[in-house]
């Protein structure tokens, strides 16, 4: 049985469900995964594939997770690797702030030429402040959860098809 590792970064908990939702879609579809946060990973070259998730933050994927690609790029490069953002400003944002969300992780996939991104709207802590709704076209009473999940769940299927 092929070995998938499914690594996060999380703040507030909502990509660490997400990591969680995608590791039971390749468990069902017969890879054997492991759900760890990146600072519990160890050795890499075991494994046979790669899912990487974090939220972004300030406008950037979550630093620690551009570093986790950064340095362990070769192991990364060389067996299936996909990578996944939660972002408000994708989940509820106009088209040109999702747009610009879905630029956010070329600085890690021009590292490793992963198999898959994906792109999943976030978790708010609470309503979004006038700025920000301003600056990425967030609705006043927008929900808080912008987790889609049938297409996160879609998105582990085709990747467990990647993985196989
Ligand atoms: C300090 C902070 C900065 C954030 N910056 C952005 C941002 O620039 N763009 C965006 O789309 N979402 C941004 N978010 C929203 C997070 O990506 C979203 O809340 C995500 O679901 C949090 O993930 P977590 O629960 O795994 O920590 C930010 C959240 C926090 C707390």
């Amino acid at each position: 049985m092929k070995r998938i590792l499914v690594t996060y970064w999380t703040k507030t908990g909502s990509t660490k469900a997400v990591a969680q939702g995608i590791a039971e879609v390749l468990d069902a579809a017969g890879l054997g995964t492991e759900l760890k946060a990146l600072d519990e990973v160890g050795d890499l070259w075991s494994y046979d594939g790669f899912v990487i998730g974090a939220p972004v933050n300030g406008l950037h994927w979550k630093d620690e997770a551009l570093a986790f690609v950064a340095s362990h790029k070769e192991v990364l490069s060389a067996k299936p690797t996909a990578l996944f953002l939660l972002s408000i400003m994708y989940g509820l944002g106009r088209p040109s702030a999702r747009r610009k969300a879905m630029g956010l992780l070329d600085p890690a996939a021009a590292l490793i030429k992963p198999r898959k991104l994906g792109f999943f709207g976030g978790v708010m802590a609470g309503p979004a402040p006038g700025i920000l709704r301003l600056a990425f076209g967030i609705p006043k009473d927008a929900p808080l959860d912008s987790r889609d999940w049938p297409a996160i769940k879609a998105w582990a299927a085709e990747l467990a098809l990647a993985l196989a």
